[in-house]
């Protein structure tokens, strides 16, 4: 029998955006948090360079403001911009009330502020260069310790629940099935309201600083539901991800380029003079596409980043984890120069949502790297997006708390029917079809692209797209083939907002169009079941 629950508010995904949603509610409603690992997964904990927000008076809410659309080229929506911007300095005050603890300036005890690429001002706070533990850890802490908050690991998001309000042909989500992974079963989850925070989805590609999970899973389920998703196209490469044989996604942090570390070619030449007059603090689509070009030029492995130049004190003091992370591989960085590539990094785009969270689909939210909210345009700014998941959890959290006590307590779902499947005697077909999503979106969709390569891959993941649903019909789920089924739809977003787009715009960059077109616009792409029928409605007067 299906294991059903109850909550007003179900929060699905433990990173900083769910967690810190998930601990603004409890006390005002019933909270259930559902992680598809433990607490502390997601891109939350692996974050390193920090947080930015506008802390120190000789900078500025319009200087970080103008960063920000610089970074985005044209895309960032205002409203957004000048929305999150604003909110830094409360998200941060609210990090520290947490428990957060930013690193200090050994001398004046101020925080210390760093420097990232794009940045025209020291305004990223962090702890070391491990920012996204202490964030993450600290509030899974307070989470833990909060009996008001359910907490659920170990289980996935199938899909969303939607029933019609009476009289009324509108849908509205009404929960969520969710398997457990530890035991193989689905359950329902029932809830007033349905929160989003699912993280990105730069799994899809081969290469990627991304944990395991960032499977674009929230993106999917939201889309299968009827909601718009936007600008997908914009997937951000990291300049640089460590190359190594034996090293899994691991960053080398912006923050050592903000601290003077050198971008270099095999022969020792620095090359980002000759690409942008910020070199090495450059945006991250120019420095990354610069990378990409080098190393084509060259037919070299990596490039190389050098911050030999800081005594090792420094080193020490700044980038303790990454000093001892690539100690493990058998390189000093205090001594030696690091190999570097480019890795996808961080999903732009995502479910499109208002400055309060809400989706398309009525009582659902949408908050954090899942998110499109016309923040980060196409080109995120270093260190916006842990800014993102705090200041729009805190604007969510208030939403839902106003908004609550007018939603009905949602009436029958239908239980999960497992009733015509059967476990799978197979599974190198997900397997095979993980590894040949993610290889052709790194050759055909990865960092310079051309419409020859997109139509190459649309017609694959066409045909995967139906292999993977009609696995998804005869078989048991288990975590991995939900993945793939969701990664595989992503994929398809992806190329599909990518072939949307006929001109090169900040992470987007085609051969076929080359130049930045005159008219900036979102590539919004509208499921056939879209949910907003209001809006249609709107449009049409
Ligand atoms: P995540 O932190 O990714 O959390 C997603 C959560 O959803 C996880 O708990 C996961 O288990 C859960 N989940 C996913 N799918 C399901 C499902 N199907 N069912 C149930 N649960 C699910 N940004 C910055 O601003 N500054 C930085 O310094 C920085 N450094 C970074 C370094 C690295 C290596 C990476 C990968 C990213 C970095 N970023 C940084 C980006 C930033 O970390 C992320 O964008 C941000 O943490 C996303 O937070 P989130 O809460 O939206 O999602
Ligand atoms: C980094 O430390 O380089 C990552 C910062 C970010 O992605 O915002």
């Amino acid at each position: 029998m299906t294991r059903s629950f109850y909550h007003d508010v179900l929060i699905v995904g433990s990173g900083a955006a769910g967690m810190t949603l998930a601990l603004q509610l409890a006390g005002t409603c019933e909270v259930a948090l559902l992680s598809k690992a433990g607490l502390k997964t997601g891109s939350t904990w692996h974050a390193q360079g920090g947080i930015a927000a506008v802390v120190d008076p000789e900078d500025s809410l319009a200087a970080h403001a103008h960063d920000t659309m610089v970074a985005g080229a044209g895309l960032c929506h205002r409203d957004a911009v000048d929305f999150t911007v604003a909110g830094g300095p409360a998200a941060i005050a609210w990090l520290i009330s947490q428990g957060v603890e930013f690193s200090r300036d050994p001398d004046s005890h101020q925080h210390h502020l760093t420097r990232e690429g794009g940045h025209s001002h020291r305004r990223i706070l962090h702890a070391a260069d491990a920012t996204g533990r202490a964030i993450s850890g600290a509030l899974a802490d307070r989470v833990s310790a909060d009996p008001r908050i359910a907490v659920f690991e170990d289980h996935l998001i199938v899909d969303l629940t939607t029933q019609a309000d009476a009289g009324s042909r509108h849908l509205r989500c009404n929960g969520a099935y969710a398997l457990d992974a530890r035991t193989g079963d689905v359950c329902l989850f029932q809830a007033r309201v349905v929160v989003l925070a699912t993280g990105g989805a730069s799994k899809v590609y081969l290469y990627t600083t991304n944990p395991d999970g960032a499977s674009g899973d929230g993106i999917a389920v939201a889309w299968r539901r009827g909601c718009r998703v936007a600008n997908m196209e914009f997937n951000q490469f990291h300049p640089t991800c460590l190359f190594h044989p034996s090293a899994k996604s691991f960053l080398i942090s912006e923050a050592l380029r903000g601290e003077g570390a050198q971008l270099q070619l095999p022969d020792g030449t620095r090359f980002m003079p000759a690409f942008h007059p910020d070199a090495e603090l450059a945006p991250r689509d120019i420095v990354a596409r610069a990378i990409d070009h080098e190393i084509k030029r060259l037919g070299a492995d990596c490039v190389y980043l050098d911050i030999r130049h800081k005594p090792l004190a420094f080193i020490e003091e700044h980038f303790p984890t990454l000093r001892a992370q690539c100690l493990t591989f058998g390189i000093d960085i205090a001594r030696q120069r690091i190999p570097v590539v480019p890795a996808a990094h961080y999903t732009c785009g995502g479910i499109v949502t208002d400055t309060r969270g809400r989706t398309d689909l009525k009582n659902l939210y949408a908050i954090g790297e899942c998110a499109f909210t016309g923040l980060h345009g196409a080109n995120r700014l270093a260190s916006n997006s842990l800014l993102e998941c705090v200041v729009f959890a805190t604007a969510a959290a208030a939403d839902i708390a106003h908004e609550l006590q007018a939603i009905p307590r949602p009436s029958f779902t239908k239980p999960w029917d497992a009733s015509r499947v059967t476990s799978s005697d197979e599974d190198v077909v997900i397997s095979h079809n993980w590894d040949e999503v993610r290889r052709f979106m790194w050759d055909y969709v990865g960092i310079v692209r051309t419409r020859k390569r997109l139509e190459r891959a649309q017609h694959r993941i066409q045909l995967l797209q139906r292999e993977i649903h009609e696995y998804y019909s005869n078989y048991r789920v288990s975590r991995d083939l939900l993945e793939l089924r969701n990664l595989a739809m992503v994929a398809e977003l992806i190329i599909r907002s990518a072939l949307l787009r006929k001109e090169s715009r900040g992470l987007h960059f085609t051969l076929d169009h080359p130049e930045q077109s005159t008219i900036a616009k979102d590539s919004i792409l509208v499921p056939m079941n879209f949910a907003n029928q209001e809006l249609i409605v709107n449009k049409g007067d």
